[in-house]
């Protein structure tokens, strides 16, 4: 069972689903708060953390739970997601939470490290991704690194067919109950882009080139720098 009819996809059974939809999912926040907190800025005692887009809260507690001396501002627009995080972490009174997008942030040059975890994936290529990514980029000191992991356009081609089989392969033995239905909310009105298309908008964003750290099927993490 992964979620009550009644409850809202978004956030009732979201973790399980994302567990059996994505893969490698169960791994990606321990990944990313791993690879933020051994880089040069948010490596420092205290650093300050943006986690972009913490949804139910996956990122948040691994960074509590890696790095208790990091001071956290977790965002996300949606009041569901935002609610069911600060439920889970009731336990680190210290975050800061913030019931807004990126794009309204305005932290001119605050955070020492970011994490953006399936978000990007979620806004449209007609700007929309591009303001993204440039308020994340300006919330960032120079130097500060960005762990960007999202849904990408498959570079594998000949592969389409095996590896969307694969996928469902994967859902089916990771025990995938969800309906067609539930799922549609997670899996459609998704925006993936290839790796050259993210170079150019983060690049254009003024971030460094997307440094690839992790790719499990069509989900790929990267690691990004604001320049100097
Ligand atoms: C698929 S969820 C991922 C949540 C979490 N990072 C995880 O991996 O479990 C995407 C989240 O991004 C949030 N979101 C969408 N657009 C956003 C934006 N412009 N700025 C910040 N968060 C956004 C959504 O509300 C949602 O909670």
């Amino acid at each position: 069972m992964v979620a009550h009819p009644d409850e809202p996809l978004e956030t009732a059974g979201y973790d399980l689903i994302l567990q059996q939809l994505i893969p490698g999912y169960t791994s990606l926040a321990r990944l990313a708060v791993a690879l933020l907190a051994a880089g040069p800025s948010a490596a420092q005692q205290g650093a300050a953390v943006l986690v972009a887009g913490c949804g139910t809260g996956a990122e948040l507690l691994e960074a509590v739970a890696q790095r208790p001396d990091w001071r956290l501002t977790a965002i996300d627009p949606s009041a569901a997601m935002l609610q069911v995080a600060q439920e889970r972490l009731s336990h680190a009174p210290t975050i800061e939470w913030r019931p807004c997008t990126v794009e309204s942030l305005q932290e001119n040059g605050r955070f020492a490290g970011a994490l953006s975890v399936l978000v990007l994936q979620s806004l449209p290529d007609d700007g929309s991704k591009l303001a993204f990514l440039t308020a994340l980029a300006q919330s960032l000191q120079p130097g500060g690194q960005l762990v960007l992991v999202d849904l990408m356009r498959s570079s594998l081609s000949g592969l389409e067919e095996q590896l969307e089989a694969a996928w469902l392969g994967f859902q089916r033995a990771s025990g995938l109950l969800a309906s067609d239905e539930q799922l549609a909310p997670l899996t459609q009105a998704l925006h993936p882009i290839g790796l050259a298309r993210l170079t150019a908008l983060v690049n254009a964003a003024g971030f460094s080139d997307p440094a690839r750290i992790f790719q499990a099927l069509d989900v790929e993490g990267f690691l990004l720098q604001r320049r100097r």
